[in-house]
């Protein structure tokens, strides 16, 4: 299990520091990328990542929330990303995954809330991760959407059966509580942004986070 903090949420004028604060406590860093296209927002390209790499040895997990992104990967590859997650919706997956893993990088598949599991699964055995959005995908500090949650099941449900070590991670509205659903649930690697930026200690609450899911799934103190 992991906790991924989301620099979406984080000081954008002091990035490195941001990493600096979280990096004792996390083994990655989500990387939100926005094209105001695929969503409403836009946010930050290959350049901040190349900057970034130069402060950090965190896995750089660069959710790709853009329309196009077989225009950019190698870009990211270059700039830094270990990981790139695409989004299903935006077609294409196979030739997508095809191209991440020739440029060497490990490979994502993300699904918006209402992205059913059948448009995922054809994908399960051929990806590193999937991305279940416990949010549309846009803004941070938005509340999680349990209703996700029966999907997150269903992927790990598929992955176990199958005998694949998948990764299933969650974005969106994750704190200590809503972890607990999303750990149950088979999850194991949490996005976090706002509840671990937004608050007066970041490193102390995305130990938080992570000791809640572990609880949540061994009954272990936390
Ligand atoms: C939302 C992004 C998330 C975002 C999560 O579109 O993909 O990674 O940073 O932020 P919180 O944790 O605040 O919901
Ligand atoms: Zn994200």
């Amino acid at each position: 299990m992991r906790v991924a903090p989301s620099i979406l949420s984080a000081d954008f004028g002091a990035l490195s520091e941001a990493i600096e604060t979280v990096a004792p406590g996390s083994e990655w860093l989500h990387v939100d990328v926005m094209d105001g296209h695929f969503v409403p927002n836009l946010t930050i390209g290959p350049p901040v990542v190349t900057s970034l790499r130069e402060h950090t040895d965190l896995f750089f997990d660069t959710h790709l929330m853009i329309s196009e992104p077989a225009k950019y990967l190698e870009a990211f590859r270059d700039a830094g990303s270990d990981g790139c997650t695409v989004h299903v919706e935006v077609g294409e997956t196979a030739a997508l995954i095809a191209q991440m893993r020739h440029l060497g990088l490990r490979v994502g598949l993300a699904a918006n809330p209402d992205t059913p599991f059948e448009a995922i699964e054809p994908y399960l055995d051929q990806v590193d991760m999937i991305l279940c959005m416990t949010v549309f995908p846009g803004f941070g500090g938005q509340s999680f959407i349990a209703d996700v949650m029966p999907k997150v099941h269903q992927v790990r449900r598929a992955a176990l059966a199958a005998g694949l070590t998948l990764d299933v991670e969650v974005d969106g509205g994750v704190d200590e509580h809503t972890v607990v659903d999303a750990a149950r649930s088979g999850a194991n690697v949490f996005v976090a942004g706002s509840a671990v930026f937004g608050r007066p200690h970041p490193l102390d609450a995305a130990r938080d986070i992570l000791a809640a899911a572990r609880h949540a799934v061994t009954g272990a103190p936390s």
